[in-house]
């Protein structure tokens, strides 16, 4: 199975790349454009089995300024992989996210709840899903959320972990919303999970790909700091003291009890935290 990886240097890509070891096929941004289809025949010469795309454009609060590029990269984009991952009989995995719900539902989203997005990047990801479903039925849609990886988000310049040891650092008081609950996860493991997903040959579809569990962010910055010993002054604030343009599901934690229920396990994102503080160096 030889797997072209889109955004291969990305957070998510780069261990996409890593886990698929020899079968990988990585390509940056560089060597093609998801906006631009003609960019996009480099597939057909390659003419790899599965076509995984991690591209996006995803800063979630420059997305409402920008709605044309938003829509450009994470659907249009997305259309254009599928109609290549088509031509060439390619399974294609397209990347989505836990923000393509509105965050009412007060607990874990299954694969058979309706999205509603409630923000432009969430609106535009719907979009996504459902060109890659329209465009080729051989997809996988896979939802990721709240990513950390040893990469970092190369479109967010890190992720939230590396943002909260940098602070502490730099000796500042930290305020973190405790109103908002995701399930945070370590990109290898996410990786790995896809892998497996192709690897069982699921049947086509969505599939929610997270760590196992849920919590705040105001819950996710005290465990980084317990378990790396770092001392700090952390509070706990509700979201409208910390007004973004963007709105932000509430409670946007993703089941995955379908991964499960074909013998795909996560383990608990604590755990996950726990290893890739290690692997980052800050234990
Ligand atoms: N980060 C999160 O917390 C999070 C949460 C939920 C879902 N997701 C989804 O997970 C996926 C991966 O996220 P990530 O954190 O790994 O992002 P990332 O580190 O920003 O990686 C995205 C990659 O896509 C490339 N790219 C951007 N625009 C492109 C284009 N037009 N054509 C080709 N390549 C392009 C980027 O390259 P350049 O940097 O060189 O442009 C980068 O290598 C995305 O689909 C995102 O929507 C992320």
């Amino acid at each position: 199975m030889r797997v072209a990886v889109i955004g291969a240097n990305g957070q998510l890509g780069s261990d996409l790349v890593r886990a698929f070891g020899e079968n990988a096929i990585p390509l940056t941004h560089r060597d093609l454009d998801v906006t631009d289809i003609e960019s996009l025949k480099i597939l057909k010469e390659l003419g790899p089995d599965v076509i995984i795309n991690t591209a996006a454009y995803h800063k979630t609060d420059e997305c409402e300024e920008n709605p044309e590029k938003t829509f450009l990269v994470n659907s249009v984009g997305a259309r254009n992989v599928a109609t290549v991952a088509k031509e060439i009989n390619a399974i294609n995995v397209y990347i989505s996210t836990d923000y393509v719900f509105d965050g009412e539902k007060g607990k874990p989203y299954t694969e058979d709840d309706v999205p509603n997005p409630i923000n432009i990047y969430g609106v535009s990801k719907y979009a996504g899903e459902l060109l890659t479903r329209y465009m080729h039925s051989e997809h996988y849609v896979t939802r990721v959320s709240s990513l950390f990886g040893i990469a970092g988000a190369s479109g967010k310049g890190g992720n939230f972990v590396e943002t909260m040891i940098r602070l502490a650092k730099a000796d500042r008081e930290i305020n973190v919303v405790n109103d908002m609950a995701m399930s945070p996860t370590y990109t290898r493991d996410a990786a790995f999970a896809i892998k497996e997903i192709l690897e069982k040959r699921l049947p086509y579809g969505v599939y929610h790909v997270t760590n196992d569990g849920f919590c705040t962010w105001y819950e996710f910055a005290k465990a980084i700091f317990e378990i790396t010993g770092i001392e700090v002054d952390l509070n706990p604030i509700t979201s409208d003291k910390f007004p973004t343009k963007a709105k932000r599901p509430k409670f946007s934690a993703l089941s995955i009890e379908k991964l499960k229920s074909f013998g795909i396990n996560m383990r608990p994102w604590k755990e996950a935290l726990k290893d890739y503080l290690k692997e980052k160096g800050h234990l």
